[in-house]
């Protein structure tokens, strides 16, 4: 499983998500956002360790080979309301956006959980988007802003992608 997360408060805790995962059996690689690896650098040493893979945040040279397995499923979350936007447009300026992307085309298994809060969740664009990504097959979790505060349930978000 490939879980992608984007530079919004939860990431912080994402350390709990891949243990979550890989207490299910899953071979869990982390795809960072650049905001979010910013915001998590003191800690990516010991997350490749856990993941027992390099914790990825930009796209390789030409030429490289890669480092992750392929996926059969990815979680993207934390989503922002940046990359739900750049997802639901195809945009791909950074890696995590391109893997999500072309895992549209690929039919792989996706599930999302957009963290989106405030003024941000009654802009339109956000509504349009969730729409279009589950009319590509996307399933989108509606958890946030929920009664845990910045903490994302991480056993249901795992049992949506059973
Ligand atoms: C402390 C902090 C908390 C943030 N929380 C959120 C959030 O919960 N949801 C969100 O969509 N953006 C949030 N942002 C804004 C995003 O980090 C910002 O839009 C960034 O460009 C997202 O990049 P990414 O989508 O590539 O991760 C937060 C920013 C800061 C500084």
């Amino acid at each position: 499983m490939y879980i992608v997360a984007g530079g919004a408060a939860p990431v912080v805790g994402v350390s709990a998500l891949v243990a979550a995962a890989q207490r299910r059996g899953w071979d869990a690689c982390l795809v960072l956002t650049p905001t979010a690896a910013r915001w998590l650098a003191s800690d990516l040493p010991g997350l490749a360790d856990r993941t027992g893979h390099p914790v990825r945040s930009a796209y390789k040279m030409p030429g490289e080979e890669d480092v992750l397995p392929p996926a059969d499923a990815m979680l993207i979350a934390p989503a922002t309301f940046n990359m739900i936007n750049q997802w639901a447009a195809g945009l791909s300026e950074t890696l995590a956006l391109g893997l999500i992307n072309e895992a549209i085309g690929l039919g792989i298994p996706l599930v999302t959980v957009p963290w989106i809060n405030g003024p941000l969740s009654r802009h339109p664009a956000l509504a349009a988007s969730l729409a279009r990504l589950r009319g590509a097959g996307v399933r989108v979790l509606d958890l946030a802003p929920g009664p845990e505060g910045d903490e994302i349930p991480w056993e249901q978000v795992l049992d949506a992608l059973r």
